[in-house]
């Protein structure tokens, strides 16, 4: 088996970045699952996203691996071009883990997101996009408020200050994020309550892992609960000290069950596929919306989703080969169909394929496009 573990090392490209830590993040993310990965048999190569460059095409199609793992949550130390890697290894024609371009594309357009999950009946908090500071008249939302870079992730942007009560802050939190960031803001009812994380593995079936939650400290007595960027990365900082995720311990098998279907309900929405995590708050009164749904989200040995994973019996070793193996299920089919002896073909799975593969889907499409428009 030979993988390639694909990751954006950009975290030193900018002089002022506000997602410096979450970028250097992914850089220990890929050494620990090559480490994880490394055993006999199996070949691991970690291959970077410098910058912009695109070197890393040219590796890929040279060691066209068995499987892809995409770390890539930035390229150029922009979020917004994460999207662009699945597009760029379906061309390859190399299977990889985690969601589609599609998939990444919605969960980082915060206000689309919201729209399927409307749709679709799953609760979110009511929002607004806010485009420009004008938009903000006419806006019909009750505080306290919560404002949001829309196509950002990682608490990216949020601080105590993005919860809001009246207007001028409103004014304030939205005027900063256009400033900062060059993007549209979302403005979202704030919902009180607890902070509850449902990890997702797999495909057919998808399990839930047990949930988290984040128990918010003394700190907070004073200052909305919510995970602020310093919170969620900034290692020593008291509003990380103060935001530690546990283990989530519901009494009410009933809440449990409903607030994984939200969250199964959620990911489904988006087309999710092998992994992820869908963020909740639950209000006191026990009604769950969801705020954050995050594919390919942080697999950090010490973050969340490999705890919750741990804690339902895999470690870390286990939890890599989980995600090769549930990767290549799904592009290949389960694996028991196929004919013993080494070099046999694996059975693709059409349904399950990825866009392309080999570019053989692309050309034979435009040709028979061009027939059809004959
Ligand atoms: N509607 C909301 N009500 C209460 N807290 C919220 C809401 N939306 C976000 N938060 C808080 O802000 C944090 C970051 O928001 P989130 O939507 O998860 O953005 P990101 O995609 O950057 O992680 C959440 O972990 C939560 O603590
Ligand atoms: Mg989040």
């Amino acid at each position: 088996m030979h993988i390639a573990i694909l990751y954006n090392r950009d975290h030193e490209q900018l002089e002022d970045d506000p997602g410096r830590e979450a970028r250097a993040d992914v850089t220990r993310v890929a050494s620990a699952l090559a480490e994880a990965l490394a055993q006999e048999g199996t070949r691991v190569d970690p291959v970077a996203v410098e910058g912009s460059r695109l070197e890393f095409v040219d590796v890929l199609a040279r060691l066209r691996p068995d499987l892809v793992i995409n770390l890539c949550e930035s390229v150029a130390a922009d979020s917004r071009a994460e999207t662009v890697v699945p597009c760029l290894l379906d061309m390859l024609g190399l299977p990889y883990t985690g969601s589609s371009a599609l998939t990444l594309g919605l969960a980082l357009h915060k206000d689309k997101a919201k729209e399927l999950l409307r749709a679709r009946g799953v609760p979110t908090p009511g929002f607004a996009r806010v485009d420009r500071l004008e938009d903000l008249e006419g806006l019909e939302l009750p505080f306290p408020l919560i404002v949001k870079p829309a196509r950002e992730d990682a608490s990216m942007g949020i601080t105590r200050d993005s919860v809001v009560h009246d207007p001028a802050a409103l004014r304030q939190a939205v005027a900063l994020v256009l400033k900062t960031f060059h993007q549209p803001a979302i403005v979202e009812q704030f919902i009180p309550g607890r902070e509850i994380y449902v990890p997702l593995l797999g495909n057919t079936p998808r399990q839930a892992l047990p949930l988290t939650e984040i128990r918010f400290g003394r700190l907070f007595d004073d200052r909305p609960n919510i995970v602020t960027y310093s919170g969620k990365w900034e290692t020593g900082s008291p509003e990380y000290t103060n935001t530690p995720s546990a283990p989530c311990l519901l009494e009410d098998a009933t809440l449990e069950a409903r607030l994984v279907k939200t969250a199964m309900e959620a990911f489904s929405a988006l087309d999710g596929q092998d992994y992820g995590r869908v963020d909740l708050r639950v209000t006191p009164e026990g009604m769950p919306y969801v705020i954050d749904i995050n594919p390919n989200c942080d697999l950090h040995p010490e973050a969340g989703f490999a705890k919750a994973a741990l804690s339902a019996g895999m470690d870390y070793r286990a939890l890599a080969r989980k995600l090769v193996e549930v990767a290549l299920e799904r592009t290949h089919g389960h694996p028991t169909p196929r004919r013993k002896g080494s070099g046999v073909a694996r059975l693709p799975d059409p349904s399950n394929r990825n866009v392309l593969h080999g570019g053989k889907g692309l050309r034979g499409r435009t040709r028979r496009s061009r027939a059809a428009a004959e």
